[in-house]
């Protein structure tokens, strides 16, 4: 701001101001302070308005109106600087009220929880999904069973201890010619199924079966089990090696090694117990077996033309020989951290 040479004694405090007037206006840091500025510059007890009311003792005319002009100017000037100030200072703090208001387009949303298969329907989905892969059609049964079924199909014996109600837990269907059980294995679907359809054959059957058990470690009163069989004109005992060898190794990994070990099932001749070695130990997986021609004369297939194996897997071993889970009863716990763990 230029000096003015001109003012009379009684301005000097306004010429002072204009020194040091438009360094204080620039450096207001907030609208209050620039507002108290305001006040003091050109406000009503200002230097400005002091020397203004100074005006009328100037009895020079020409030298009143001077001194008047000079005084608005200083004014003028300070009220611009004044006014340019508070337009920055009010862009300001809209800017920060914006920032502060601003939604951050990066958080993330509230996304619900997710659930997830059972780690038991998961083990089911995999064994089921290998063998459609090797060609084989998946077929549920009922969970509850007729006696002819689940055992006399079979060639489960009239004694067979097995149809103990120490072992097989029976339904009370009241006055019924046969007794109505809750299947004890899923090989009930290879006599059902086969009485219906022609061969070749190829299924696989998952689904729920129930034993008289109290609950431990190593039992479950219901458990899971995918039942395979096979009929076809010339099936062997290489095909039954053949095909649950790969079924282990695509379950556990390519390196596995199995070995069959002799058993027993009625449904079954030769009968045998596959085992695989993973984790450093055998563990017995399964049961198999090359079907028992008594079978296929139950159902009305012909034994001299037709060969076929069966096998039954459960699911809980399967799912506990592969993730080292060594209590049977994690696999019923409702606790959804166990639960999480499978996702
Ligand atoms: N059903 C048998 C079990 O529950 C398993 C099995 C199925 C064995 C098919 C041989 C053939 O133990």
């Amino acid at each position: 701001m230029a000096t003015r040479a001109n003012l009379p004694t009684s301005m000097i405090p306004l010429e002072q101001l204009t020194q040091d007037a438009p360094s204080r206006i620039d450096s207001a840091a907030t609208i209050a302070e620039l507002d108290a500025i305001e006040a003091e510059t050109v406000g009503k007890r200002s230097p400005v308005n002091e020397a203004r009311r100074g005006l009328g003792a100037i009895e020079d005319p020409a030298e009143r109106g001077a001194t008047g002009k000079a005084i608005n100017d200083i004014a003028n000037e300070l009220a611009d600087l004044i006014s340019a100030k508070r337009v920055v200072l009010e862009a300001g703090a809209m800017e920060r009220l914006l920032q502060a208001d601003k939604v951050d387009v990066t958080l993330r949303g509230r996304v619900p929880q997710r659930g997830t298969h059972h780690i038991i329907q998961q083990t089911m989905d995999e064994i089921v999904d290998i063998f459609v892969g090797l060609g084989y059609q998946m077929v549920e049964g009922p969970e509850a069973e007729t006696d002819f079924y689940n055992f006399t199909a079979l060639n489960f014996h009239e004694t067979h201890p097995s149809r103990l109600e120490s072992d097989t837990l029976y339904l009370d269907y009241g006055d019924v010619d046969e007794n109505i059980l809750l299947r004890t294995h899923t090989s009930p679907m290879q006599a059902r199924h086969m009485e219906k359809h022609e061969p070749p054959v190829y299924i696989v059957v998952p689904g729920k079966v129930f034993r008289s058990d109290a609950i431990d470690a190593t039992h479950l009163p219901v458990f899971h089990q995918i039942e395979g069989l096979a009929v076809d004109d010339n099936i062997t005992f290489a095909d039954l090696k053949g095909t649950l060898e790969e079924f282990a190794r695509q379950f556990f990994g390519r390196g596995t090694k199995v070995k069959f070990i002799p058993h027993y099932f009625p449904f079954t001749e030769p009968s045998a117990e596959m085992h695989a070695y993973t984790q450093g130990k055998w563990i017995e997986l399964l049961g198999c077996g090359m079907v028992n021609p008594a079978v296929f004369e139950h159902v009305g297939y012909d034994p001299a033309a037709l060969s076929g194996f069966a096998f039954g897997m459960g699911a809980e071993r399967m799912a506990m020989v592969r993730h080292g889970i060594t209590d049977l009863r994690t696999m019923i716990d409702p606790d959804v951290r166990t639960l999480e763990q499978y996702r």
